[in-house]
């Protein structure tokens, strides 16, 4: 049995893209390798958000010379976003390479790899449009459930919205959504699988089945049938899966601001399954930055739809995405930044310096920032934040929580991690005796905060036995059998 390797860099869709390419050859009778050693086959999934990305795997395939010269039939390829925005060009800098597939290209790499173990080299970039791209096989048994009760779930892929600084268009096409009818049979068949929480991925995830309504409409104003083809909005999505018997936790990401209506902040109001969390990509507080940036939004606009969230959940937790040192960037600008992290109220965030992507827009705008003025704001951006981040860690002190579990803490002992409905991790100690699965959720009660994570301890008197057993028990000191 062939044994398969994957690498992952990037977002969440990458990590999701990766799933499928070990599912599918699962499927196709190959297995799991632990380490490099072996490996009859190493995907290395990548991303090109920024240079540094791009350049870690270059240095990464220099590296990997040897292991490929160390078995003739070992086969190195590379996916993801670097693949889809460099095609070839990959194959002829790394002759020591066997295959490139793109972002949508994912279903050719068992084919691929039977090639390459024939001595042929390809490269597989074309961009998929039909709707079949989101048809892919249930987990196999042997699906390496990383954690256990929760499943990425993709609703829509793509980007239209060409922002001046990024290269997701260009690595993932056109704006293209899934129908309904698929979502909900995948995340009911999930559901069925053991998994509690669902985080639905796309792009801009709340745009989904705006193309599609838009067709409708237009059909139907010129008296056409409105075709078979016709989606509901993000929104009535997130009510129907908010139905499914056993779901209990909803989460979706990365949403844009311009997507936000009535109708979503209702559903964050009325739909208890939807997690109080939303990670909003603000990219930068200052309108003049924003509108080089073309990201269609004010500030204003921005703290508009954050307190409608707020006052839709009042414990709604926001985090975001911020850059710094946009060309053209002032003093003033950042300063802008800055009081949009303290008005947002953002509980977190990630904070990057420009990079310049090629064939973007904004690699032609005037007036670059200096590196160490960017790192500077950098540093004091995320000086704020975590300053930010631990006072409402404090807040939470003497709260109860909820816990999905997702395995052992990595501060050792008999300490458990897992995720709250807001997205934080919490650390909690369990009492002797106790079993709990990952993927099991619990009550938890907040007694401490760091920077990074809460403090607990479960609720209720011990020893306590999880009632939903999903996958592996994390046996616990002293555990009973
Ligand atoms: N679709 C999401 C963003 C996905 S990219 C949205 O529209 O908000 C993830 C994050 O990477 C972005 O939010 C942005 O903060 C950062 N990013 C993207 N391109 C970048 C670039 N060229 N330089 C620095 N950071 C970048
Ligand atoms: Fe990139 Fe903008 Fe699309 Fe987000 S919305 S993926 S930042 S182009
Ligand atoms: Fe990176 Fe591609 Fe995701 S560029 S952030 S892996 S969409």
């Amino acid at each position: 049995m062939p044994r398969v390797l994957v690498r992952t860099t990037g977002c969440q869709m990458n990590v999701h893209d990766s799933e499928k390419i070990v599912n599918l050859l699962l499927h196709r009778g190959w297995s799991r390798a632990r380490e490099l050693e072996q490996a009859d086959l190493l995907v290395i999934n990548t991303c090109s958000i920024r240079e540094k990305a791009e350049h870690h795997l270059y240095s990464d395939l220099g590296q990997l010379r040897e292991w490929k010269a160390g078995g003739a039939d070992r086969v190195l390829a590379v996916g993801g976003c670097v693949a889809q925005q460099e095609g070839d060009a990959l194959l002829r800098r790394f002759p020591h390479l066997d295959f490139v597939f793109g972002t949508h290209s994912l279903r050719w790499v068992p084919a691929l790899a039977d090639a390459a173990r024939e001595g042929r080299r390809a490269v597989r970039v074309a961009e998929l449009r039909s709707l079949d791209r989101f048809d892919w096989p249930e987990r196999h048994p042997d699906f390496p459930d990383a954690t256990p009760g929760r499943a990425f779930l993709t609703v829509m892929e793509g980007c239209d919205l060409f922002c001046s600084f990024c290269i997701v268009p260009r690595t993932r096409g056109r704006e293209i959504s899934r129908p309904a009818e698929g979502i909900l049979s995948e995340a009911r068949s999930l559901v069925a699988g053991g998994v509690r929480e669902l985080t639905l991925l796309g792009q801009t995830v709340n745009a989904y089945g705006r193309h599609d309504r838009r067709r409708e409409q237009s059909r139907r104003s010129r008296g056409a049938d409105p075709g078979a083809n016709t989606t509901i909005g993000f929104a009535d999505l997130l009510r129907a899966l908010a139905g499914i018997p056993g779901l209990r936790r909803i989460r979706y990401t990365s949403p844009h601001p311009v997507f936000y209506d009535a109708a979503l902040v209702r559903a964050h109001a009325e739909l208890e399954a939807l997690c109080p969390h939303v990670h909003l990509p603000a990219q930068s507080g200052s309108n003049s930055v924003l509108a080089r940036m073309r990201r269609r939004y004010t500030r204003e606009e921005y703290l508009v739809i954050a307190e409608a969230l707020r006052a839709a959940r009042p414990e709604l937790v926001l985090t975001s995405d911020l850059i710094v040192g946009f060309p053209g960037e002032t003093d003033r600008d950042f300063h802008e930044t800055l009081s949009l992290v303290r008005d947002a109220g953002f509980v977190d965030s990630f904070s990057f310096k420009y990079s310049p992507r090629p064939g973007t827009p904004a690699t032609d705008l005037p007036d670059a920032v200096a590196p160490a003025l960017a790192q500077e704001r950098l540093e004091e951006l995320q000086t704020l934040q975590r300053a930010q981040t631990l006072a409402y860690h404090r807040s939470r002190i003497g709260h109860r929580t909820q816990v999905l579990v997702t395995g052992p803490s990595r501060r050792g002992g008999r300490q458990l991690s897992g995720r709250d409905p807001a997205h934080r991790v919490v650390n909690f100690e369990a009492p002797e005796g106790a079993l709990l699965a990952p993927g099991t959720l619990h009550g938890v009660d907040v007694v401490a905060a760091s920077p990074h994570s809460l403090i607990g301890t479960l609720a209720g008197s011990p020893p306590v036995r999880s009632t939903e057993p999903v996958g592996g028990w994390v046996p616990i000191e002293g555990a009973l059998p």
